[in-house]
């Protein structure tokens, strides 16, 4: 089963609701009209996300939620419901980025968050990935297969389609230091194998995160098992991550 890239532009804290205005303007245009090969996603903070599903409506370009709370609501001063996402105009979330996990998410609340946005109706990208330490000390493949086994879990067969999987080793996101292409390839690999034993291997599809940037997309991309790309810095800017687009 042929896989349909998908190539996702995570901002972080980036972008007020009239920069992301002007930046679906700017990317709309240099996408031009007419069905994008690759399936294409912009990720706002929370802030902006109305407004950017509002200036992204009618085109072919997805709006991701970065993160979200696994309960439908109550006193959960500054955080966001699935439903609230949905709300605003969003088909999706990622779930479990590593700076979400840095910032202290655990294993549990990924778990329960990515069936949260899946019971909302939304698309999620899970992301998982190693600190240097572990790869250092050769822990990098048991360390992924335990990320994966707690939030597949929460996971029914048939929903690799509204899942897709991002590895992002964390010492190489934003810092310029990407994973060699045999390294992403190896890692991916091994994800599809883990993930494979609970859904359709062949039908989830895989993106690689880290320091991806117009020049290094093809190479990556062009790797039997990436799917695509989640991209934070080179996507701050319409034309760099028009380019990534392109690669896909
Ligand atoms: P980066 O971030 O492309 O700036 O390394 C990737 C990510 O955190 O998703």
């Amino acid at each position: 089963m042929a896989r349909r890239p998908l190539v996702a532009g995570n901002w972080k804290m980036h972008k007020t609701g009239a920069e992301a205005r002007a930046y679906a303007a700017e990317l709309r245009a240099l996408l031009g009209r007419g069905p994008l090969v690759p399936e294409v996603a912009v990720c706002p903070p929370f802030t902006a996300l109305a407004t950017a599903a509002e200036a992204f409506d009618g085109s072919a370009i997805a709006v991701l939620a970065q993160a979200l709370h696994e309960a439908p609501q109550g006193a959960h001063t500054g955080e966001i419901s699935a439903a609230m996402i949905a709300a605003a105009g969003a088909t999706g979330a990622l779930v479990g980025h590593s700076e979400r996990r840095a910032a202290g998410e655990t294993d549990e609340q990924v778990a329960a968050r990515l069936r949260a946005a899946l019971d909302a109706g939304l698309d999620v990208i899970l992301c998982v990935g190693e600190s240097l330490e572990l790869r250092e000390a050769g822990e990098t493949r048991l360390w992924l297969a335990r990320q994966l086994a707690s939030a597949l879990g929460v996971v029914a067969e048939g929903e690799e389609r509204r899942l897709a999987i991002a590895y992002e080793p964390i010492w190489a996101i934003g810092t310029g230091r990407t994973a060699t292409p045999q390294t992403a390839q190896e890692a991916l690999a091994h994800v599809r194998a883990v993930a494979g034993a609970k859904l359709d291997g062949t039908a989830l599809r895989i993106l690689y995160g880290g320091s991806v940037t117009p020049d290094n997309a093809a190479e990556l991309m062009a790797q039997p098992d990436a799917d695509g790309a989640l991209v934070g810095g080179a996507s701050l800017e319409p034309a760099s991550f028009r380019d990534i687009v392109r690669a896909a």
